[in-house]
């Protein structure tokens, strides 16, 4: 079949898929603290997702990552799992991974390695565990560093993604570098979008700029950038005293946009063709509609033909541009 092409001349090879839009946490910069959620009857299958999940692959999709909301506290996902495990065997998925939260991994950690993820991204944006409750407002860090060391213990890679927030952890940046080269962690910085109806205010006043953090970085490493991508948006330099790599995803200080390789999935089968536009499709009705996968193939191909050129989240006039009002746990960051 032909590769999936958009109207920018971007292969789209990497498809997020969110599995459910709940979460057993509530992060501040993410939902507020008496969320909606979807009623489960809207929500795609478990046999639904495998079909679509499939109908991208044989597009050529290679990377499929599972995220949410929290991904493992779908009930069933690793059915899900076990099922996409078959893709890598094949050959036709070259990465099977999941974003997660950390807290359910102590349960999940071995299946997963054995379904053949190899490596998962996990959110982590403190070491202290006061300051983790009140970012998370329901998480335990106890449970997340238990979490984290199951996957360690079951072979995976972990990265840690921590999203950097102005007067919350920039006085951690050492601290969790030194703790992510002690346990032999990947190490990413993310910088806060203005996803979800936050004050502009707020959004603002936590914004840390990632070309700051890597200056002081760079006041006490030598740091060298690195060619090698691992196919989502982060750039990676290496420390040249400790040889630890640490990742940055800027969509403010630096867009990334050109390089885009990924669309979204939602748990109810909308397909978004960017994290920071509205554009989408509805692939849930056609799914439904018909049993005729040429069809699923035809409309996510038609939605490929859509994908605009990137987001418009700015912050540099002092002003909150481009916002979101969808949360990120609607399309899985
Ligand atoms: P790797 O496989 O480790 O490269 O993962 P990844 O960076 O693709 O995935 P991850 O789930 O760790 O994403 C980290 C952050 O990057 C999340 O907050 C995402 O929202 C953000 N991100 C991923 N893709 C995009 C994108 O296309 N645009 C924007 N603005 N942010 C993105
Ligand atoms: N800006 C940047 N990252 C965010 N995340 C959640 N909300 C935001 C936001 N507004 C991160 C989570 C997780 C990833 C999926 O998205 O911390 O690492
Ligand atoms: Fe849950 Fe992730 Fe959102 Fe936190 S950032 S509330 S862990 S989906």
């Amino acid at each position: 079949m032909a590769p999936l092409i958009d109207p920018y001349l971007r292969p789209i090879t990497y498809l997020r898929l969110s599995v459910t839009d709940r979460c057993d946490f509530r992060c501040t910069y993410c939902m507020t603290e008496h969320m909606q959620f979807l009623p489960k009857a809207d929500l795609l299958t478990l046999e639904e997702l495998d079909r679509l999940s499939s109908a991208f692959i044989d597009l050529g999709v290679k990377k499929l990552r599972i995220t949410g909301g929290e991904p493992l506290v779908r009930k069933g996902i690793m059915t899900y799992f076990r099922a996409m495990s078959r893709h890598l065997a094949s050959g036709a998925l070259n990465e099977l991974t999941l974003t997660t939260n950390g807290s359910q991994l102590a349960k999940f950690a071995t299946e997963l390695a054995d379904c053949g993820v190899r490596r998962i991204n996990v959110s982590l944006d403190t070491l202290d565990s006061a300051k983790f409750k009140q970012i998370t407002r329901w998480g335990r860090l106890s449970q997340v560093l238990e979490g984290i060391s199951a996957a360690k213990a079951a072979g995976m890679r972990v990265k840690i993604n921590t999203v950097a927030l102005k007067g919350f952890n920039e006085g951690e940046l050492f601290g969790l570098l030194e703790w992510c080269a002690a346990e032999g962690h990947d190490l990413t910085f993310i910088e806060v979008m203005p996803m979800g109806d936050m004050e502009e205010t707020y959004r603002l006043g936590q914004f840390w700029s990632l070309t700051d953090l890597r200056t002081r970085l760079a006041a006490q490493f030598t740091l060298v950038d690195l060619p090698e991508r691992t196919g989502g948006p982060a750039r990676y330099v290496r420390l040249e005293q400790t040889g630890q790599k640490i990742g940055f995803i800027t969509p403010l200080s630096h867009n990334f946009c050109e390089s885009c390789n990924r669309v979204r999935l939602t748990c109810t089968g909308e397909l978004y063709m960017c994290l920071g536009q509205e554009d989408r499709a509805d692939l849930r009705s056609v799914l439904r509609g018909s049993a005729d996968d040429a069809q699923v193939t035809a409309a996510i191909r038609a939605a490929i033909a859509l994908k605009p050129k990137g987001h418009d989240f700015d912050y540099s006039r002092q002003k909150v541009a481009g916002q979101m009002s969808r949360h990120m746990s609607h399309t899985g960051g």
